[in-house]
Parts: structure tokens; sequence; C-alpha cells
């Protein structure tokens, strides 16, 4: 059994559900002091590693609440619904396909209401809270109505399901202002809606929640090269295909055969690549806890033409779907086309076409819950400090470009001019550009366990020698192991070991 997040983060600051002081409201969460320094710097790793994928990449920031029209182009107000079984007794909705997946240990997404009530009587599927019969399977919208303005001037709005209509819509402004160039990027880190059915497992579904999404716009002809491809024709991709979901058979094949076998044009393999690159390489998720799900037709979103989700294996949830790589093709320029009635063709040297859109998706929040569960480890250890007796160790092994603060900075004593000294250090970090978190309260021992639960790398550690001989004691999460180092060479053994040396 797994160690319990949820009540991790209650208990240390990483998150809770939102105004709890009035019960609460399911799939809407606060992020406390400690899981907001995750997200922000899960988002930063995200911003460095995607949005320099190219020259021609930026970040802009539009609105989420966004007119009806948008909607009706996109496509969401026709098809962005979830199928709902409803109790003929008690008259409770759940979300249908997932009342199967939880019963029979498949997944059922993309199947129709029909299929799914003839599933649950099969299977003499009952209501979850009254056991009553379920006797109806309909669809519900996922997104939320607003109105703007009042009287006979408001205005239907919605607030956006996903970040990435806030691009399409601003896409002809950039790409005249950016010196008409394809491959266009526009990312977008901020808010999605949903009015999801059954919101379940903390930060993993949820109503109000963050996504980190890149649209690349390019020229449909150019699907089948990137400049770049060459740099990772041999990475081993990790697929799960839908031809091998009998066997749950995860084959690893190199970028170049997912190309030339499955004949999946390069532009995406290329992309497959690098976000197993981010995955592995700059989260450090071990790779086979790692792997790209294929998605059936009747899977995919209804905008996709290529699909794959990026899965990570998830403790006490198993590999469950934290990103997506989507080929939407025109779907979106074209519906805004059709819905403004202004057109979306560019002209570069005299050739007129609507852009096609890979879209890289991800979900920042599912990705921080990841993240806290498969770092999060309990280890049976014997106390380096003797104040305390053998216990279960808590250690959250981020890694370290996304850890909470870099180090902890804990006097010996609260006295004895140690508490000044230690803020003295910890002034000269924080003046250095490292978050130090200063802890005078308990023993060391305590403290340490402290800081291995909230997954602070370091413990800087002020005693009496350090008085004497200006060196102080650092402590490395991970290993435990202790070395002493002298105060002027501090910043440099810091910024060597977040590069990735050892202590
Ligand atoms: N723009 C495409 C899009 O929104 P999606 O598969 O619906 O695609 C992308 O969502 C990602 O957003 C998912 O892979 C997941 O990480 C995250 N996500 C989706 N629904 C979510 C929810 N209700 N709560 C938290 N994260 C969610």
């Amino acid at each position: 059994m797994a160690i319990d997040i949820e009540d991790l983060a209650k208990r240390r600051g990483f998150f809770w559900r939102s105004s709890e002081l009035y019960g609460g409201i399911s799939g809407f969460y606060d992020y406390a002091h400690l899981g907001f320094m995750v997200k922000k710097k899960w988002e930063n790793q995200w911003r460095n590693f995607f949005i320099r994928l190219d020259e021609n990449y930026y970040e802009i920031q539009p609105c989420q609440t966004m007119t009806e029209e948008v909607f009706q182009a996109s496509g969401h107000l026709a098809s962005f619904v979830d199928p709902i079984a409803k109790c003929k007794k008690c008259g409770f909705s759940e979300r249908a396909d997932h009342i199967l997946e939880d019963r029979l240990h498949e997944t059922f997404e993309g199947i129709s209401s029909e299929d799914i009530l003839k599933l649950i009587k099969k299977h003499n599927i009952r209501c979850s809270k009254c056991k009553g019969e379920l006797s109806e399977v309909g669809e519900l919208n996922l997104m939320f109505p607003v109105k703007v303005g009042t009287g006979k001037d408001a205005r239907q709005c919605y607030l956006s399901p996903e970040t990435a209509q806030g691009a399409y819509v601003n896409f002809l402004q950039e790409f005249h202002i950016l010196r008409r160039k394809l491959p266009l990027g526009l990312a977008i880190i901020g808010k999605a809606f949903r009015n999801e059915i059954s919101p379940r497992n903390a930060l993993i579904r949820m109503r109000e929640f963050t996504q980190a999404e890149l649209q690349i716009f390019f020229d449909p002809d150019t699907i089948n090269e990137h400049p770049k491809f060459d740099e990772i024709k041999n990475t081993k991709l990790r697929l799960f295909l839908v031809k091998n979901r009998g066997q749950n058979k995860i084959m690893e094949m190199p970028a170049i055969e997912v190309v030339e076998k499955i004949k999946i044009p390069k532009f995406y393999v290329y992309h497959l690549a690098k976000i197993q690159e981010f995955y592995t390489n700059i989260m450090e998720i071990p790779p086979e806890k790692f792997r790209f799900r294929e998605l059936s037709e009747e899977e995919r979103a209804f905008y996709n033409k290529y699909h794959f989700d990026i899965e990570l294996d998830i403790p006490d949830i198993g590999f469950k779907e934290v990103a997506g790589l989507h080929y939407r093709t025109d779907h979106d320029l074209a519906g805004h086309e059709k819905i403004s009635k202004q057109s979306q063709n560019i002209n570069i040297e005299g050739k007129k076409f609507i852009p096609h859109v890979l879209e890289i998706s991800m979900g920042v929040d599912r990705n921080v819950f990841a993240i806290l569960s498969m770092f999060c480890d309990e280890e049976k250890t014997t106390v380096e400090i003797n104040e305390q007796n053998d216990s279960d160790r808590i250690v959250l092994r981020f890694p370290r470009r996304i850890s909470t603060f870099d180090s902890g900075i804990f006097p010996l004593l609260k006295k004895q001019g140690l508490d000044e000294k230690a803020k003295q250090v910890k002034n000269m970090l924080s003046d250095e550009g490292f978050s130090v978190f200063y802890d005078e309260a308990g023993s060391i021992g305590r403290r340490y366990r402290r800081i291995d639960e909230i997954g602070v790398p370091l413990g800087i550690t002020i005693d009496h020698q350090t008085l004497e001989d200006s060196t102080v004691t650092i402590r490395d999460r991970d290993t435990m192991k202790q070395v002493r180092v002298e105060i002027k060479n501090l910043v440099s053994k810091l910024r060597n070991y977040f590069k990735g040396e050892s202590l």
C-alpha cells in the first residue's frame, strides 16, 4: 500500500480541498505554499524545454472566458460530452464509462450510450449510492456556461475546457506580427474548466485545473519531415499499441522504425521523442514507468487524426494519462473560419492554405500529483541523530529541479550566536537565488525528517565548529551522507550539486 498522498499533502502544505471552511466542493483544490512551489517549478521546466524546441515558439496568455461561437467552431458545444448513468430509485448520476471501468477493469472511452447500457444490464451493475437500477444512460456537456453582462446585452459565454482555443483565435494576428513563418508555436499555461460528473483522485480529475499546452501551426505538406529528426531517429520509444493491449505489452521501437513500420509522420514522431525526453531526463521518471498509449479511432478526441496519450505508472492507480500529443489537422482553424466568416488562410510565397496543428497537451496538476506519488518513498531506517528511535522515514525524492526549497538551514541551537550565523548563511544563499527554508525548532533529527518529507534535497547545519572555522555540514536527503564545507565555497558547492554533481 502506497503512502496516502492526499493526507501528506494536507499535513505538510502541498494542496487541499478548496473552500474547506464550508465543506469544500468536489473537483476543486487549492495549492498551499509547498505545492505551489512545485507547480511553478514544473511549469518553468516545461517552458524551458518545450518553448525552446524552436526559435519561433512563444508563450501567450489569452482569456479563458470565451464566447459561445468559439465552442461552436471548435465542436465542443456539440461533442464535448460524457456519458452519464442515472439511478431510477435515488436519481444519483455517475459517469457511465467509469462505472464500467471500475467494475470490469477495462477502458471504455468512446463507447456509445446504448452499448454502455447493454453492459450495465449484462453485468447487473447497480447504483453505487443505493444499489438501485441504472436505467438510463444520457450525455452531459462538460462546459460551464456563464452569462456575461446583464439584460438584453448579456452574452452567452463558456469557461474554456482547454487552453488551446486561446491560441487558435489569436493565431492570425501572431502569424502576421511574427514575420509570417511556419512552424509557429503558441504556448499557453492556463486554467481549464470542466464540469466533470465524477471528479476523483484529488488532482487527477478536477473541475478547475491548469494545462500547459503548445499549439504548433505547420504546413501539412511538411508533415513527413523535421529538420532535427536525425537527432532522435535512434531514440527507443516506449509504445503501448492498440494491437498489443491484449498481451499488455509495451514495445521499445526506434523512432525511425515508428515512421517506417507504423507509418506515423516524422513531424509527429519527433515530438513523441521530445516528450519522452522531457519525462525521462528532465522529470527523471524511470523509463519503465512511462509509456505512450496509442488511442483507437473510437477513443480519440473528436478533433484528432493521430493521438497517443502519455501515461505514467502512479502508485495505487496504475498507468494513467497525464498528457497527449494530438494531430488536430485544420479542424479548429477551419471551424473558426466557418463560424467567424473570416478567412484563416495564410499565404506563404504564393501558396494559400490553412495551417495544420500539432498539439502537445499536458495537465499540470495531474503531473504534479503523479510526481508527488511516484517520488514518495517510505523506508525503515536507523536515524542519524540519537534523539529519535528507529522509525519509518518518509522521503519525497523529487528531482532537484522541481524540489520545493533547495535547502534547509538549521542552527544546532537557537542561541550562542548559532542562530545569527545561520541567518547570515540563509541570506547569503537567498541573495544568490537559492530558495532556502530556515528552521530552528526541535531536534536536528526531526528537522531533517521534516525536510525529507517535503522533498528538500539538502540540509545545512550550523554548529559550534562553524563559529570556530567557518564551515557547515551539508546533508544529502537521498543518501543521508554528510560533508563539511567552508562557507566561502557553499554557493559553488550548491550550484554544482543542482547541476547534477553529488556532494
Ligand atoms: N487541448 C487538448 C485537451 O485538452 P485532454 O486530453 O482533454 O486534451 C489534456 O486534456 C490533459 O489535461 C490530460 O492529459 C490531463 O493531463 C489533463 N486533464 C484533462 N482533464 C482533466 C481534469 N478533469 N482534471 C485534471 N486534469 C485534466
